[in-house]
């Protein structure tokens, strides 16, 4: 069956979902999105969700053209007409059909769509490469990916799966999902120049009834000294981090408190979807 996209006001079949080129998304990188999971046609944590991309619209003067209830009625339709045992639905708004090419159009362009997704296989760790960035306003999930996407080569030639980022000493987190260490059982992750995640959020909610948490500046030095390295996202639930760089971390598998927070998190999302169905 073909993929249904919802495009300003309508739901087409994907070959028919068309942006003008004078889209400020495409000619300006002027644009924010969301993206999160529905399984078995239910979405998970959409309500945080919503609440992100209200906040990076409202952070980037941009207009949503629907309301919140209609937005999560677009999405529910969306789920239905796409339908796939997992689901990754994403929210995108641009600053519109631009007129001088700059300045954003009094509507933005809203587009939502439902694509089958998969995740790897929750055992196997990924491998970070470091690199000196940190987001522009990290608050905001905006379209700009450049710098992560620019790097995949170098990435690639050196085996990693993905990045860290840091600057000034401190680690923010990954191209697309947040960084957790673990040092004398303690979860630790930092504050500042981070996006507030979603899975992060659900994490920091109840790991504190099983470790002690702290959300605050992690330096990199902090970082090379961890027990262990975990990262989290809708993407990926809790994945390990078993190497940056040349540093083996928890002798290259996944450490045992992380596995404990991977399996803490699949029962809190099944939890929370039990309560929504
Ligand atoms: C830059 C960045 N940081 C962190 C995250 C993780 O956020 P979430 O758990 O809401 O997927 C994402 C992905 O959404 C991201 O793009």
């Amino acid at each position: 069956m073909q993929e249904q996209i919802y495009i300003n006001g309508e739901i087409l079949p994907a070959e028919q979902a068309k942006i003008h080129v004078s889209d400020l998304g495409l000619v300006r990188g002027y644009g924010i999105f969301d993206f999160f999971r529905a399984i078995d046609g239910k979405p998970v944590f959409i309500e945080d969700h919503l609440d992100r991309f209200e906040n990076s619209a409202r952070l980037m003067n941009l207009p949503i053209p629907s309301s919140r209830g209609q937005l999560r009625d677009i999405i529910l339709e969306i789920i239905r007409l796409n339908p796939h045992p997992l689901l990754g639905v994403k929210m995108i708004m641009t600053g519109g059909y631009s007129e001088d090419g700059y300045t954003p159009a009094e509507k933005s362009n809203l587009i939502v769509t439902g694509k089958p997704f998969s995740f790897k296989p929750a055992d196997v760790g990924m491998k970070l490469m470091s690199l000196e960035y940190r987001r522009e306003i990290p608050e905001i999930k905006t379209l700009n990916y450049i710098v992560p996407i620019r790097a995949l080569q170098q990435m690639k030639a050196v085996g990693a799966d993905d990045v860290l980022y840091h600057q000034n000493g401190k680690i923010s987190e990954s191209s697309r999902s947040n960084i957790f260490i673990v040092k004398d059982e303690k979860i630790i992750t930092p504050l500042d120049g981070a996006l507030f995640g979603v899975t992060r959020k659900h994490i920091l909610s109840f790991a504190k009834n099983h470790f002690e948490v702290e959300e605050r500046d992690v330096t990199t030095q902090e970082f090379w000294e961890a027990d262990e390295v975990f990262t989290t996202g809708s993407t990926k639930r809790v994945v390990a981090i078993t190497q940056t760089d040349n540093q083996v971390f928890s002798n290259g598998k996944v450490g045992k408190i992380t596995q404990k927070l991977q399996e803490l998190f699949l029962a809190h999302e099944k939890a929370t979807e039990k309560n929504n169905a």
